[in-house]
């Protein structure tokens, strides 16, 4: 089976886990943690990083298996990882990094950014990850862009809407390249739990009456969400994917990441509390907590979303793949119910 080339724009702490995940289950073909051992042919150990790109100074000129252990990154370490002789190299810092956020790591101002459309065509790189700081509008639209005049598939993990987006869709569609987005959804991670629990309360017959999830957590992401100003696609995004999948959407619903807490590193508690009423409009209420590492749980999805849309190229298809989106982002241009998403991706890939 033929590797499938992947660049990494922004090497944070889902790009860590991402490379680590990597590295372990081409040395443990058994261990378990993934949806799917094998995505039509393809196995995680098919996935080889070809080219990475960030703007902080401590991890530009580093070996990819040295920066991804390079702070601020701060998730758990499960794996080692060996050199590939991949370089990280200087990106465009557009509006990336927030002011607040420059306190914590040091911007590279030091030398020219890559051009990254060359960077992306020699590289060889089949697909195109966008692991952005949220907020990161103008920087993100920027890498989708360069994609496009490379000709490379593009996933966006981040809450931009780009794939979900009419006008993005049609570019792609036109370049004949794939993409898939947006805000990749955890493996169990808080928005598919919430998802899980409305629909089932709704299918029961109870009725909501209010909601909320509130996430903490101590990673650079959470750090950056401190900023109201960055995060109101992340609000909406978060929102909707409960929201949306919903016969009654009748009822008082805040959704969003709440506060940094930095001893938690990259570890994401999530409470989710629903109010409603049961048999008779007797009153009932539901408390939650999940206590998960953010990154991996949302690098385990990646390596499924990597091979389908590998798959997706080598069919040939472009434009968004809603087949892939809505079964593993927050914000799809199709929602459809997770149990369905699944029916519909597994259809796809198989
Ligand atoms: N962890 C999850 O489960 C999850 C789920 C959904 C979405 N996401 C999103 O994925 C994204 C990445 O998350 P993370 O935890 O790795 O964040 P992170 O803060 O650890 O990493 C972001 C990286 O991007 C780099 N960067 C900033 N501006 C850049 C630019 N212009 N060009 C290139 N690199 C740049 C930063 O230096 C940093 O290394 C975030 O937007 C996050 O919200 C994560």
């Amino acid at each position: 089976m033929s590797k499938i080339k992947v660049a990494i724009v922004g090497v944070g702490n889902c790009a860590s886990s991402l490379v680590q995940g990597i590295e372990f289950y081409t040395k443990n073909t058994n261990a378990e943690g993934l949806m799917y051992r094998e995505v039509g042919e393809y196995k995680v150990s098919d996935i080889e990083i070809v080219l990475a790109v960030d703007v902080d100074k401590n991890k530009i000129g580093k070996d990819l298996s040295e920066a991804v252990f390079t702070k601020p990154n701060c998730t758990k370490v499960f794996s080692e990882v060996s050199s590939k002789g991949i370089i990280v190299k200087k990106g465009h810092v557009l509006d990336g990094v927030s002011e607040s956020m420059k306190n914590f790591f040091q911007v590279d101002d030091g030398q020219e950014s890559i051009d990254i459309v060359k960077e992306l065509k020699d590289s060889g790189a089949d697909i195109c990850i966008c692991y952005l700081p949220v907020g990161s509008a103008e920087a993100a639209r920027f890498y989708a862009q360069a994609c496009l005049d490379s000709g490379v598939a593009f996933i966006n993990a981040i809450p931009e809407f780009i794939c979900s987006d009419n006008d993005w869709i049609k570019k792609f569609i036109e370049k004949g390249i794939p993409c898939v987005g947006d805000d990749i959804k955890s493996q169990v991670g808080a928005t598919i739990l919430h998802r899980a629990i409305t629909c089932l309360i709704e299918d029961r017959g109870h009725k909501i009456d209010s909601t909320y999830q509130l996430n903490i957590g101590g990673n650079t992401d959470f750090l950056n969400m401190k900023d109201e100003d960055r995060i109101i696609s992340k609000r909406i995004s978060k929102t909707q994917a409960v929201t949306s999948i919903l016969n009654n959407k009748n009822f008082e619903v805040k959704i969003g990441p709440s506060d940094h807490i930095p001893h938690l590193k990259d570890n994401k508690v999530c409470y989710i509390n629903i109010k409603g009423r049961q048999f008779g409009e007797v009153p009932f209420e539901l408390d939650l907590k999940l206590s998960v590492e953010d990154s991996p749980n949302s690098a385990g999805v990646m390596t499924e979303i990597i091979r389908s849309l590998k798959i997706a190229k080598d069919r040939g298809l472009s434009g968004n793949i809603n087949e892939i989106s809505s079964y593993t982002f927050k914000s799809p241009a199709i929602q459809i119910r997770d149990s369905e998403a699944k029916i519909v991706f597994e259809r796809f890939i198989n």
